[in-house]
């Protein structure tokens, strides 16, 4: 009989009225039901959360900590049972569905450090100016609120855990809505923070379904929300609330540049392993795959043979299967999305050098190069294993390159020179600068969001612990300084 995974109101394994399937991408089967609440649950995990606002933000930081610990503690126990379900709901390869139980171990592991060190208070004598005699500025910050999380479906782990932690980390309480598609890594993670003894109501995990997200958006109890997805979602939610504090982890096209002084056959065939790799994982679902190879002439003819290998190489198939490196999309639509842009850049003009074909929701690790301006797939973030190649000459023409993009997330510069690697730092429009790898590199402590079209705020543990709190000044009056 297929399981019902209970959702989690204020603390609490309930279930409502109806259920959603959650099917397996790579071969369609039913993996497990997940309980939808009701309008009025969702109202009452709300309340919940509003109601503990003070006393969660009052909570001792060792509290947080320790509860933060136990959840990255659990999750390293159940690290398999855990893979073994972000593979079955999300058709991520196993391989990388283990790598994202590490990820987000890592994640509550900082979060608690950050819990035990952040907010320390900040002392600032005010007795520089005459009016100020004897005073004393202490400055500490405090949660701005009940935080809306809201995940996507292409991390269902890791991504719930860069909102939670965080939350738990400053005592802000947090109402998680996971991707309906994915919602069983966030319940598992509510199984874990269930143990703990986190007050009733600072954290709930609702699988509601999309047409719920503008009341929950709405609801001027959450002044904070956190959103991964879509730009066209994610601007929409902010321009439905601008006057709440919005962080926007959107989309990307990232780009891989290699420079002319990455030149040796040992520099070209590493650049094009991390290439191909990085433009597949996830089935290039991921917003910091590689999209774009933007290569000096000098080393193109070289590296492109390199890559075609490299992407051919990959291993496409079950999930399940320790071997597999690609694994299918979200879904059969996903997959013809791809198969269209890329034929419509092939019908205007593009080389298919590998790939290119789609079996089900299964879409070929693919290489296009001459690919015209103007198509799809040179604008938009395709989301999919697919790459462009495209030849510049110089540093100069190579950086332009990578800022004639709508997104600005995250570059991957192949360099190894310091100074060059400084002059990317500076010239690139985007939220990270990766030198000598792929744009896909994020380590879970960085500050992580974009630029432009690819959003605003930053996650990353501690990055996103400020963005969920604000200043709060406390001046002292009459003390001998
Ligand atoms: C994303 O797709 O935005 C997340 C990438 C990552 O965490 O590695």
């Amino acid at each position: 009989m297929t399981s019902i995974h209970a959702f989690w109101l204020a603390g609490r394994q309930t279930t409502g009225e109806t259920t959603l399937d959650v099917t397996s991408p790579w071969d369609g089967r039913l993996v497990a039901k997940a309980a939808v609440p009701t309008d009025a649950q969702v109202e009452e995990a709300v309340a919940a959360a509003y109601a503990v606002r003070d006393e969660f933000a009052a909570t001792p930081a060792h509290v947080r900590a320790a509860a933060l610990d136990h959840v990255s503690r659990r999750l390293v126990e159940r690290t398999e049972e855990i893979a073994q379900l972000i593979s079955a709901e999300n058709g991520k390869p196993i391989k990388w569905a283990r790598g994202e139980v590490g990820r987000a171990v890592s994640v509550f592991r900082f979060a608690a450090e950050e819990a035990r060190r952040f907010n320390g208070g900040e002392a600032q004598r005010l007795d520089t100016d005459a009016g100020g005699q004897g005073r004393l500025a202490l400055t500490r910050r405090f949660p701005k609120g009940v935080v809306l999380g809201i995940a996507p479906f292409n991390f269902p782990l890791n991504l719930c855990a860069h909102k939670v932690a965080p939350a738990i980390a400053v005592g802000a309480p947090i109402i998680l809505k996971p991707a309906p598609a994915t919602p069983l890594s966030g319940l598992v993670l509510g199984e874990l923070l269930a143990e703990t003894e986190l007050p009733a109501g600072s954290w709930s995990v609702l699988p509601v379904a999309n047409d719920k997200m503008p009341a929950l958006v709405q609801d001027e109890r959450m002044p904070v929300i956190s959103f991964t997805g879509s730009d066209k979602v994610g601007y929409a939610i902010m321009d439905s609330v601008p006057r709440k504090h919005c962080t926007l982890e959107l989309g990307g096209n990232g780009a891989a540049v290699i420079l002319d002084d990455f030149s040796s056959d040992e520099d070209l065939d590493w650049a094009a392993s991390r290439i191909a790799t990085f433009s597949n994982y996830q089935g290039g679902q991921s917003c910091i795959s590689v999209q774009r190879v933007i290569a000096d002439a000098s080393v193109y003819d070289r590296l492109v043979p390199r890559v075609v290998k490299a992407v051919e190489a990959q291993v496409t198939g079950d999930p399940s299967d320790p071997a597999t490196e690609v694994g299918p999309l979200v879904n059969e639509d996903a997959a013809k999305r791809v198969e269209s842009w890329v034929d419509e850049a092939v019908k205007a003009g593009a080389q298919l050098l590998t790939g290119g074909k789609r079996d089900g929701a299964t879409y070929a690790p693919t290489v296009l190069a001459d690919v015209p301006a103007d198509v799809t797939i040179a604008c938009e973030e395709v989301f999919g294993p697919v790459l462009t190649l495209k030849k510049v000459n110089g540093e100069a023409e190579a950086f332009a390159a990578v800022n004639d993009s709508k997104y600005g997330l995250q570059a991957g510069v192949f360099t190894h020179d310091l100074q060059t690697a400084f002059r990317a730092h500076r010239a690139l429009e985007v939220g990270g600068v990766v030198i000598g790898d792929a744009p896909s590199y994020r380590a879970d402590q960085m500050p992580y969001g974009g630029v432009k079209q690819s959003g605003v705020g930053r996650e990353g543990v501690r990055f996103a612990m400020e963005d969920y709190t604000y200043e709060r000044v406390m001046v002292l009056t009459g003390l001998a300084l």
